[in-house]
């Protein structure tokens, strides 16, 4: 077989190219820009894998432009972006990064909280702005998070990592999932399941966790914002488009809820107007996944199951 061509769409850690063109001919847009759509077309035309970031679109104008597809390897655990039906009806072969990032994501999830409770963003922008200041006996009180319920929804791989950090900190989990996690886990984190609702009204702090789908879209709407206690804190380290956010601005002005820490919005770059200025709420672009390290094996996950697709030995992490 002749070697396979293999277009990325944006920039992607070297070495993940690296692995990508010892089995191929490699184009990849390396603009900070996004690619426009007329250059990412014109090398669709004849591209047999294609290399996606989560800020793709993989749809059907994307697939037109692409006969002889038969990869799309996101780098990313979420996969939102990507028509994986029609990708099915049309042979091509989806996966994505899981496992890679689960650390870095759970780090990030737990920092939020940690900024969020104790109010570190809002002590930075009060030094930062040359406000007067001086120590006081109830300066800027936060809480602390032993012996508070965290409830994390989607108790997959960053679910529990999330719950492992927390436990570190005295905290108590319940979760919403599917399916169980197996009993040794459960024991381990101490972790018990519950419904939704119960999750909502009981928890102190309730984690975003889940992948972004039909099911999930606007999960956490003005309902669910209501159901749960008024000085709950929500973290969303998953997708922005699983809470409402015109609703969360309302719910966090009006004492509905708490506080917030987001690090995904639901039309990103965009952030609602009405959370910009609120200080109980802590807002961070998308970072997740973001270091050096984790970047890094996320393109190398990535590049290899281009490999095993082709090499005949298969990808590591399908999602079909
Ligand atoms: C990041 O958001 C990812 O899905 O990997």
């Amino acid at each position: 077989m002749t070697a396979p061509r293999i277009v990325v769409t944006g920039k992607i850690p070297e070495p993940g190219v690296e692995v990508l063109k010892t089995i191929g001919e490699v184009w990849a847009w390396t603009d900070d820009e996004p690619i426009p759509h007329d250059i990412r077309d014109e090398q669709l035309a004849t591209a047999d894998a294609v290399v996606t970031l989560l800020t793709d679109t993989v749809d059907e104008a994307f697939l037109d432009a692409a006969p002889q597809l038969k990869i799309v390897a996101n780098v990313a655990v979420g996969y939102n972006n990507i028509d994986v039906g029609l990708c099915q009806v049309r042979g091509v072969t989806v996966t994505n990064t899981p496992g890679v990032l689960t650390d870095a994501t759970a780090d990030l999830a737990m920092g939020l909280l940690l900024m969020v409770t104790r109010r570190l963003a809002e002590g930075e922008r009060l030094i930062r702005s040359e406000t007067p200041w001086k120590w006081g006996m109830f300066m800027m009180l936060g809480t602390g998070l032993q012996g508070r319920q965290l409830g994390i929804i989607g108790m997959g791989g960053i679910g529990q990592a999330l719950a492992q950090r927390a436990r570190a900190f005295g905290m108590q989990i319940v979760y919403h999932n599917r399916s169980a996690v197996a009993p040794d886990i459960e024991a381990a984190l101490d972790a018990r399941r519950c419904d939704l609702d119960e999750l909502l009204a009981t928890s102190d702090v309730v984690s975003l966790n889940c992948p972004y789908s039909e099911q999930t879209h606007h999960l956490i709407d003005a309902a669910a914002l209501s159901a749960m206690r008024n000085d709950a804190v929500l973290v969303n380290t998953a997708r922005g488009p699983i809470v409402d956010e015109a609703a969360l601005a309302v719910a966090l002005s009006n004492g509905v809820i708490g506080a917030a820490a987001l690090d995904v919005f639901e039309r990103e770059p965009e952030v609602h107007p009405g959370l910009l200025g609120l200080d109980n709420t802590v807002l961070v672009p998308h970072l997740g996944s973001a270091t050096v390290e984790t970047r890094t094996a996320m393109a190398k996950l990535a590049a290899h199951n281009v490999v095993g697709f082709f090499d005949g030995s298969g990808p590591a992490t399908p999602v079909t």
